[in-house]
């Protein structure tokens, strides 16, 4: 059976497509069919994050307003046979589909797919509750500070007011060193302030902004912040894997998360 999970967060920004693409990437690598879909409608870069941005000829869009097959706007990623990606359209914006286009888009890729991740838009506009309406569950994405957490907030109590289960966490940008100095949350106290359960967090790491820059995947390269979206992954299908107190890292020159 397939399961569809919203990525989404309240605050914009705090790395929804980063999760989306590394956590699609863990999955496949475990063999499961998983497709990433791109939902942020008019802001495409799921693709330059998977680094098959150079593959995009179609995109959803052209699905929905039947421009193309479902087929042809699906691009395979060239190193890992289970992984796939769900363009988003450039040049259109969120309200150019509605939700009935999108349950339509979902139930397909159903048929071929284990894991749907979809990276929703920020907010909690229009756009985001489209995709919430035809998602199963919603892994909220969120960083360890009051803003993004008040946002978060916001999103919870819409997503349980539409009779959905509540989201399963993911803490982004975690700092070891600032968490022991007290000028940032825990990722377990960020979990208790928003009474969800935690999936995992991941920390603050300049590795995820070069794999970026490659236009590489996360998941091919060796740090910490990988490692964690392994964790993280290993637990989304059902795992049971200890969650490592954040470290403090000794560099050269000083410290980071
Ligand atoms: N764990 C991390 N360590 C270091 N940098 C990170 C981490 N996670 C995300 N970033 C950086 O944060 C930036 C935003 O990430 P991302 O684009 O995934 O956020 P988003 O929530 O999808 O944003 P938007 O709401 O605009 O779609 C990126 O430039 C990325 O390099
Ligand atoms: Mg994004």
């Amino acid at each position: 059976m397939s399961q569809v999970w919203m990525i989404a967060s309240g605050k914009g920004g705090v790395g929804k497509s980063f999760i989306t693409s590394a956590m699609a990437a863990a999955l496949a690598k475990r063999q499961m069919q998983t497709v990433a879909v791109d939902a942020d409608i008019g802001l495409r870069n799921l693709d330059l994050m998977l680094g098959m941005e150079s593959k995009v000829i179609y995109d959803v869009v052209d699905v929905v307003q039947k421009d193309c097959k479902l087929r042809y706007a699906l691009v395979q990623d060239p190193q890992l046979p289970f992984l796939s990606l769900l363009p988003a359209a450039q040049m259109h914006c969120a309200s150019d589909l509605t939700a009935e286009d999108w349950a339509q888009v979902i139930r397909r890729l159903r048929k071929h797919f284990s894991y749907i991740l979809i990276d929703a838009p920020a907010g909690v506009d229009q756009g985001m509750q489209n995709i919430l309406s035809c998602a199963d569950q919603t892994l909220l994405v969120t960083t360890a500070d009051d803003i993004a957490m008040r946002d978060a907030e916001r999103l919870i109590s819409l997503i349980r007011k539409g009779d959905k289960p509540s989201p399963m966490l993911v803490v982004n940008r975690i700092r070891a060193d600032m968490v022991r100095s007290g000028y940032m949350y825990s990722p377990q106290t960020v979990a208790l302030n928003l009474d969800v359960p935690l999936l995992g967090y991941v920390p603050e790491d300049p590795e995820v902004l070069r794999a970026f820059s490659r236009h590489q995947s996360l998941m091919d390269a060796r740090c910490p912040a990988r490692d964690a979206v392994e964790r993280i992954a290993k637990r989304f299908m059902g795992e049971y894997v200890t969650m490592p107190q954040p470290k403090v890292r000794r560099q050269l020159f000083g410290f980071s998360g």
